[in-house]
C-alpha cells in the first residue's frame, strides 16, 4: 500500500511518519512537506534512509504540482496533516491559513478523487478540537457538538473539515476525520506554550502567560495521538469522525507552575525559583476559555486509550529538550533550514 502523509516534517507529522515507517515495513510511505518554518527534516534523521520511506518537498497549495503528483504516484491512501497550526500567527496573518488549510486541503482531496484507482483507498484528514469553539466550566466536546470556530486558525480548520465531509457526501469519496486536543512531546516547535516555556525557564527568560492564566486546555502526549491516528487509519469507519483527547485538563497557570516545579528539580534550582519568571501579559484576541474532549467513541469502538500519565509525559518531554539542545538551538536560530539544502539538494 502506498500512503501519502502530508506535513510529515512537522511536530505531529514526524511522529506519525516514524510510526508508520517503522511499524509497517510493508507500506510505502511518502512524506510531502513544504518545509515552512515549522517543518524540519532533522525530526526524521533516524528514518530517512529506510527503504519504505521517501520525502518530497512541495506545496499543497500548488494545484498543478499536486495534480501531477497524484497522477504519477497513484497513492492508495492519504493522511493529511500539513497545515498552518499556530493560533497567534493566524491572528496576524489569516490569509496564509486560508491558502494552506482550506485551499491546500481541497487541492489534495480533489486530486485524490480524480486519480484514485484503489476503491478501498481513503483520505484521512487530521483536525483539531478548536473547530467546536470554547466551553465554559462544564461539559465536553463530542463528535456531534456543532462547529463554532473563533480564531482564523480554527475557522480554516473547520472549513477544511467541511470540505472533506462534502467530498464524502457529494462524491461518495471514502474519508476519515479526527479532531484532537492539545498535543505535547518531543520535536514541538518552540512557539507553542510548552516548548516555549521549557526554553524560557531554562534560559531564565520571562514566561508570558496570556490574560489571567485561567484558560483550560486538555493535553495529550503526541505519541498517543499518533497511536490514535494509526488505530483510526486501520479500523475507523469510512465517513466517520473521532474525537481524540487526553482526559487531562489543566488551567494554563497550573500547568506553568508544574513545569516550573519539575524544571527547578531537574536543574537543581531552589524550589519556587522559576515561578518568579511568570509574567501576565495582554490576552490573546478571541482567546477560547476551555477545551475538553470526550473520546469515548474512539475508546469504546476502536479500543484506543492514552498510555501516559501527564507528569510522566511532561517530565519525558523536558528531558528530551535537555538532551537535544542542538535541535532547539537549530530551530531557534533558523539553522535547521539549511539541513534540507545539505541533505537533499544534490539528490
Ligand atoms: P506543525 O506546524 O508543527 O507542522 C505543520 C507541517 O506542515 C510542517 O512540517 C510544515 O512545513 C507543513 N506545511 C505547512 N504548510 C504547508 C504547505 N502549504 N504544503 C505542504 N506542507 C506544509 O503542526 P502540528 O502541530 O504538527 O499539526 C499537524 C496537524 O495536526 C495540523 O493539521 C493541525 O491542525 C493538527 N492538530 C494539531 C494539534 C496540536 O496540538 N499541535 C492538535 C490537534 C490537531
Ligand atoms: O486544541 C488543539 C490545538 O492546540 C491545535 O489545533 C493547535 O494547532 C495547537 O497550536 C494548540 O492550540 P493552542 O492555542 O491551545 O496552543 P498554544 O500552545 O498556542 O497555547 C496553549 C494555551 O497557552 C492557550 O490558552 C494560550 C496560552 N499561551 C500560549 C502561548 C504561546 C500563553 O499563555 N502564553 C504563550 O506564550
Amino acid at each position: 500500500m502506498k500512503i501519502l502523509i502530508t506535513g510529515g516534517a512537522g511536530f505531529i507529522g514526524s511522529h506519525v511518519v516514524r510510526r508508520f515507517v517503522l511499524n509497517y515495513p510493508q507500506y510505502e510511505i511518502i512524506n510531502l512537506d513544504k518545509l515552512t518554518y515549522a517543518g524540519n527534516l532533522e525530526n526524521l534523521q533516524d528514518i530517512e534512509s529506510k527503504e519504505n520511506y521517501r520525502f518530497i518537498k512541495g506545496d499543497i497549495v500548488d494545484r498543478e504540482f499536486i495534480d501531477g503528483l497524484f497522477e504519477r504516484e497513484q497513492f492508495d491512501c492519504v493522511i493529511h496533516l500539513a497545515a498552518e497550526s499556530h493560533v497567534d500567527r493566524s491572528i496576524s496573518n489569516p490569509l496564509e491559513f486560508v491558502y494552506t488549510n482550506v485551499v491546500g486541503t481541497v487541492n489534495l482531496i480533489h486530486a485524490f478523487k480524480t486519480h484514485r484507482k484503489n476503491p478501498e483507498g481513503f483520505f484521512y484528514h487530521v483536525s483539531t478540537d478548536e473547530v467546536y469553539g470554547e466551553l465554559s466550566d462544564e461539559g465536553k466536546f463530542t463528535e456531534t457538538t456543532p462547529y463554532s470556530p473563533n480564531s482564523p486558525y480554527s475557522a480554516s480548520k473547520a472549513s477544511s473539515d467541511h470540505f472533506v465531509r462534502a467530498y464524502h457526501e457529494t462524491y461518495g469519496l471514502p474519508v476519515k476525520l479526527s479532531n484532537c486536543s492539545n498535543n505535547y512531546g518531543s520535536h514541538h516547535f518552540p512557539e507553542k506554550l510548552i516548548p516555549l516555556f521549557i526554553n524560557n525557564i531554562r534560559n531564565r527568560k520571562p514566561l508570558p502567560v496570556y490574560g489571567t492564566g485561567d484558560n483550560v486546555r486538555d493535553w495529550l502526549f503526541v505519541e498517543d495521538h499518533a497511536a490514535a491516528i494509526d488505530v483510526i487509519f486501520h479500523k475507523g469507519g469510512a465517513g466517520e469522525t473521532y474525537n481524540i483527547g487526553g482526559n487531562n485538563e489543566w488551567k494554563n497557570i497550573d500547568l506553568v507552575r508544574l513545569m516550573c516545579k519539575l524544571m527547578d528539580q531537574k536543574l537543581g534550582r531552589p524550589e519556587g525559583d522559576s515561578e518568579k519568571l511568570i509574567t501576565f501579559v495582554k490576552d490573546r484576541a478571541g482567546h477560547d476559555f476551555r477545551y475538553a474532549i470526550d473520546s469515548s467513541k474512539l475508546m469504546n469502538e476502536l479500543g484506543w486509550e492514552p498510555s501516559l500519565q501527564f507528569e510522566e509525559g511532561l517530565s519525558k518531554t523536558i528531558d528530551w529538550y535537555f538532551e537535544n539542545e542542538q535541535w532547539l538551538e537549530h530551530v531557534t536560530s533558523g539553522a535547521y533550514l539549511e539541513y534540507y539544502k545539505q541533505q537533499y539538494e544534490q539528490r
